[in-house]
């Protein structure tokens, strides 16, 4: 099927339609580009709600060791006793600490919860699987679960306990949140609970972003 190539008039999105329905999108950013595509809060309120259980870290800490803007860490802070918040890059929020290279302490937070690069998200894992003490959250895109490299580097050892695939769309886009942004990439949560590293269970994230989304979500930070 012939393809044909436009922009989509956000920065760093190009997407592709064939001439029949199926529209697919892809984030071509440059390698190294910081990613800044900040998470809308209610994908992150549904790993509380629909995937990890919000009674299971209540009293506990978190970190979120590529916190951007901070969109991913305020609704954080509605479920956690306590959030640190740190980021390569100085946006004016947390702490400005390169994950693969601050000195973390092995086991010093209950929980690491990111949305971090693409292209780095291997290297996160691995990092976050030693920081925290109980789990580890990370949102990245469906096509994450595959490549033969994360085969051999993570996932034949040490397989996520819950893989969470979103029914509805994610929508990024670079340095902002939009409620009206749409994409054809599919996002999962891929979450690790230390206590239950047996089999992997993939479950669905239902439908629910009209039921976690708050005032204030979009607004400029
Ligand atoms: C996809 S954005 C997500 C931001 C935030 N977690 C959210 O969900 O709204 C990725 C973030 O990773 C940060 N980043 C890139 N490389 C990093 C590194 N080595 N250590 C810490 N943060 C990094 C970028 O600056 C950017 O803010």
């Amino acid at each position: 099927m012939p393809l044909s190539w436009y922009h989509s008039g956000e920065p760093g999105v190009s997407m592709a339609q064939n001439i029949s329905h199926a529209v697919m999108a892809q984030r071509h950013e440059p390698r190294d580009s910081a990613d800044d595509f900040p998470t809308p809060p209610w994908a992150t309120r549904a790993l509380l709600e629909h995937v990890i259980g919000k009674e299971k870290v209540r009293g506990l800490s978190c970190l979120e060791p590529a916190c951007g803007r901070g969109y991913m860490s305020l609704p954080l802070f509605e479920y956690f006793r306590q959030v640190e918040s740190s980021d390569a890059l100085p946006y004016g929020f947390g702490s400005v600490r390169d994950f693969l290279e601050y000195p973390f302490a092995a086991l010093s937070h209950d929980w690491v919860i990111t949305n971090p690069p693409f292209r780095l998200a291997e290297e996160f894992v691995d990092r976050a699987l030693v920081v925290a003490r109980r789990g580890v959250a990370i949102l990245a895109r469906t096509v994450f679960l595959e490549s033969v490299g994360r085969y051999e580097n993570i996932f034949r050892l040490r397989p996520p306990s819950k893989f969470a695939q979103f029914t509805e769309r994610v929508a990024m886009v670079k340095g902002r949140v939009d409620p009206k942004a749409s994409t054809a990439t599919g996002y999962a949560w891929f979450v690790w609970e230390k206590d239950e590293l047996a089999q992997p269970s993939l479950m669905w994230v239902p439908p629910c972003r009209r039921s976690l989304e708050r005032a204030g979500d979009y607004e400029i930070r």
